[in-house]
């Protein structure tokens, strides 16, 4: 046991190794892999649902196999009536994330299986929650926008029905290879903060619920998966491009970070931007708003000469959701919704591991302090 004095504190945990993981890597150098596969390959030859397996069972799936996962995770997507009346019975000032949280925190009562912890069990809960967090999510936007809820359909893939469910319409071509791929470059990142969070709690073998609960929380934060949101007002306060150059000037003159850029891993550019930004282009093209596409370009130029930093994962995936009609607080609940896949993964390889996840911290408070009673405070 080292003493207090000698500990050596990693601020921020940078560079630190928590624990070893098979399930992805995040390669400085600008490659990401699912179970040893380039992210670049898997966005461009496999669907989401293929992801998902991949996640949860280290292997990619056949055809039946994979016709099969996608009928469980849309039947999965169906809510028990009593989460339907929690989300009915949230504050309307509440924010989509907060209700995520606390729905998620609520389903865990309504596990048909809540006492068993067997691998089998866990794999079930996960598909549950891959198919019940978008569905949330969806039911949330519906009712809060007085529309009637609407009903998974069988033919269509996983992605396509979460658009279905949240706008009540199908989506075209163009729009289902844009959330498909948008849900599959969100689907893993190592062990970003939410993860780690989701692992934590598992290491303490608490229930999955609680893990991806501690998850959802984490993910809210703006310097985390709540950036996407903040990415799109920051496009809303710049009108032009001629605007860009003073505008970002500003934020770091005033020392404020530019949502959507900058990365704790990455040296390079993100993996996941190149893709994010051509599916924002398509779909810019097709709504004919493609001054948003050009004014993101040059924001990312003036960001990059100033601070030598790239975008992440957060820019480009704001312009995507935006284009695909999702209203900006939503945006991070479309994340939860994608990267729910990674964090059961995560759970269950933390409770293999079967370690707590426990760090040390120095202490460099005070020592002795006289105690005073309280009626001489
Ligand atoms: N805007 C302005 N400057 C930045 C930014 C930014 N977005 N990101 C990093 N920097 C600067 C920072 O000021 C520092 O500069 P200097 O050395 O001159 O002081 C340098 O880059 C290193 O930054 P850091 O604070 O050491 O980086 P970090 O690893 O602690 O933080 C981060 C990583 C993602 C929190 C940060 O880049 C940030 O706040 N970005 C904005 C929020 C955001 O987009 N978050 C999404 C993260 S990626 C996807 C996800 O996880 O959801």
């Amino acid at each position: 046991m080292i003493n207090n004095h000698d500990r050596v504190v990693i601020r921020g945990l940078r560079d630190v190794a928590a624990a070893e993981t098979q399930i992805s890597f995040v390669d400085p150098m600008g490659i990401l892999y699912y179970l040893g596969y380039n992210i670049d390959d898997l966005v461009e030859h496999v669907c989401y649902e293929e992801v998902v397996y991949l996640l949860l069972h280290s292997k990619l799936p056949n055809k039946n196999e994979l016709d099969d996962f996608r009928a469980q995770l849309i039947s999965e997507m169906k809510l028990p009536e009593a989460i339907i009346t929690c989300i009915k019975s949230t504050p309307p000032s509440s924010h989509p994330m907060e209700v995520l949280r606390t729905a998620v925190s609520y389903l865990s009562m309504y596990d048909s299986d809540r006492d068993y912890k067997s691998e089998q069990a866990n794999k079930r809960r996960a598909i549950r929650l891959v198919a019940k967090v978008p569905a949330i999510v969806a039911t949330l936007h519906r009712l809060r926008t007085d529309q009637l809820l609407v009903a998974p359909n069988e033919e269509f893939s996983f992605p396509e029905n979460f658009l279905y469910l949240f706008r009540g319409i199908p989506a075209d071509s163009e729009e289902k290879d844009a959330i498909d791929r948008f849900m599959t470059l969100h689907a893993d990142h190592g062990f970003n903060a939410s993860t780690f969070a989701a692992r934590v709690t598992a290491s303490t073998n608490s229930d999955m619920y609680s893990a991806v609960t501690s998850a959802i929380g984490t993910l809210k934060g703006p310097l985390h998966g709540g950036a996407s949101e903040k990415v799109m007002y920051m496009l809303d306060d710049i009108n032009t491009e001629a605007e860009v150059e003073d505008y970002i000037q500003g934020m770091l003159d005033d020392q404020k970070r530019i949502m959507g850029f900058g990365h704790r891993i990455y040296q390079a550019e993100d993996p996941r931007t190149k893709h994010l930004r051509e599916i924002a282009e398509n779909l810019c093209h097709h709504t004919n708003s493609l001054s948003l596409y050009n004014l993101c370009i040059r924001i990312e130029n003036v960001v990059h000469e100033k601070k030598k930093i790239f975008p992440n994962v957060d820019f480009y995936a704001a312009v995507t959701l935006n284009a695909l009609g999702v209203p900006f607080e939503f945006f991070t609940p479309f994340f939860a919704s994608s990267r729910i896949s990674g964090w059961t993964a995560h759970i269950i390889e933390q409770y293999e591991d079967a370690v707590l996840l426990r760090p040390s911290s120095k202490y460099v408070g005070e020592y002795g302090r006289p105690f005073v009673p309280i009626e001489k405070r």
